[in-house]
């Protein structure tokens, strides 16, 4: 994709932008952070609220910022800029689009270290680091892993020089074209590990724990972070939609392919979970375990079953792939902006941005080292400079954004153009009333909630 401000290409078909943005919102979201969140928001009750989100604010402000790509056919800012000015209202709703960069950017610096341990377990694994090895010991060589911060630092190093380069060199496109098999196998692999949780560990806690909602277990805060995943794991509020939109064909179904981009996403999450916890509770692990989870329960599998160091192998492989191709959609907006604005060659921006990342990325890399200086308190509240930079953008600025999004094309935007863009009168008609008041109630209602200013 160029970053021309004014857009003419198109996607070859409907398929390909849905593989496309189902490939940006795939990633690490759904195979790291999913199960680890509803492993310490307590399960089922967790899960269903996430859903809910999904289902009442994800797809409607997806819908919306597809709309606003397509309907101005210009990059995230800009495309709020016009849309505003042209139905009469201040142009300062540009700012919208720009905290989106900044949080996708800010995402982006802790992603890139995240990945980084994938990368690192691809060795691990293809060394047969796992094999035959017990649960403790598993977890050790995570602990061993994350408490040297200059090696993570060298791992997060490669993934944004990968990043960096792809989009420096303009190859997204071979990339894309790659990731049209990665992302099956994936999703194929995904399932065998699933397969193999479900006969070999423990199935029915597992279910138990992550359908049978137990509302007792759920706090506000637990609600905060099931709204703030749902944005971050469809992609929502960092432009990536509005820059995808500015690519879809003319006849193409804005709500159709939303729908089944979220189903997609929302799959390969689920089926990722169901990987997990029957091994979490056959081998006595904790599902509160927190970001290492995965890291902790499904090397135990590859240890245990056959051909595990390949399984293993692989499978790191693809979530690696899963987590590049969002690194670079995650950049891209950077480094628009940088070429748009500071007249920048792409190399330039690309290496620019990645500078940035890697800088802001060291943080992350301390904050998992015990005792080091990423770990502090915010009065009685013990966090890390990782905690607080997830906390900051998935929970609050992906959501405010969000809402500030769904005002913008339910209230501002001329009816005559939203109806020009959705073409089912019946879909317009229902997702125009939850543009316009469910999805901005319930943010404000979920945040002044957190505040303490209302209790549930
Ligand atoms: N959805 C991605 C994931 O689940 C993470 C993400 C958040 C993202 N915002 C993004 C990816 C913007 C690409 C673009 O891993």
């Amino acid at each position: 994709m160029d970053s021309a401000s004014s857009v003419h290409g198109q996607w070859s078909s409907r398929f390909a932008y849905v593989l496309a943005a189902t490939g940006a919102a795939v990633g690490l979201g759904n195979i790291w952070k999913f199960p680890y969140i509803m492993g310490e928001n307590g399960g089922g009750a967790f899960v269903l609220v996430y859903l809910l989100c999904i289902l009442l604010i994800g797809i409607p402000v997806m819908m919306a910022e597809v709309l606003i790509g397509k309907a101005a056919r210009k990059s995230p800012g800009k495309a709020v800029e016009a849309l505003a000015v042209s139905s009469g209202h201040s142009a300062n709703w540009k700012y919208v689009g720009w905290m989106g960069v900044w949080a996708g950017y800010l995402i982006l610096s802790f992603y890139v270290v995240i990945a980084g341990w994938a990368l690192a377990y691809i060795f691990y694994s293809g060394q047969g680091a796992f094999t035959h090895r017990t649960s403790e010991e598993i977890t050790a060589l995570f602990g061993a892993l994350v408490s040297e911060p200059r090696t993570l630092m060298f791992w997060s190093f490669l993934i944004i020089a990968g990043t960096v380069i792809v989009v420096g060199k303009g190859v997204q496109k071979g990339l894309e074209r790659a990731v049209s098999y990665m992302m099956p196998a994936l999703l194929l692999l995904l399932f065998v590990m699933a397969g193999y949780a479900v006969v070999n560990g423990s199935p029915v806690e597992a279910f138990n724990f992550m359908f049978k909602p137990d509302f007792s277990k759920l706090t506000v805060n637990g609600v905060v972070v099931a709204l703030g995943h749902a944005f971050f794991s469809l992609s929502l509020a960092s432009g990536i939609m509005t820059m995808f939109g500015a690519y879809l064909p003319e006849s193409t179904s804005i709500a159709k392919s939303s729908v089944w981009i979220a189903i997609a996403d929302t799959m390969v999450a689920l089926v990722a979970g169901i990987a997990i916890f029957p091994i979490v509770f056959a081998n006595g692990m904790a599902p509160e375990a927190g970001p290492g989870l995965i890291f902790q329960a499904l090397p135990v599998a590859f240890s245990q079953m056959p051909a595990g160091q390949l399984f293993g192998t692989l499978f790191f492989i693809m979530l690696v792939f899963a987590a590049f191709t969002s690194s670079i959609a995650l950049i891209e907006s950077s480094v628009a902006w940088l070429v748009e604005h500071h007249a920048m060659s792409r190399w330039a921006a690309a290496a620019l941005s990645g500078g940035g990342i890697w800088l802001l990325s060291i943080g992350t890399s301390y904050s998992f080292a015990e005792g080091s200086w990423a770990h502090f308190s915010i009065g009685t509240i013990q966090t890390t400079y990782f905690e607080l930079l997830d906390y900051l953008t998935a929970n609050i600025m992906l959501p405010i954004g969000g809402a500030l999004l769904a005002i913008f094309v339910g209230w501002m935007m001329k009816t005559a153009v939203l109806s020009k863009m959705i073409t089912e009168p019946a879909v317009l008609r229902l997702w125009k009333i939850t543009l316009r008041y469910v999805t901005p109630l319930a943010i404000i209602f979920v945040f002044l909630n957190l505040v303490g200013v209302i209790t549930l």
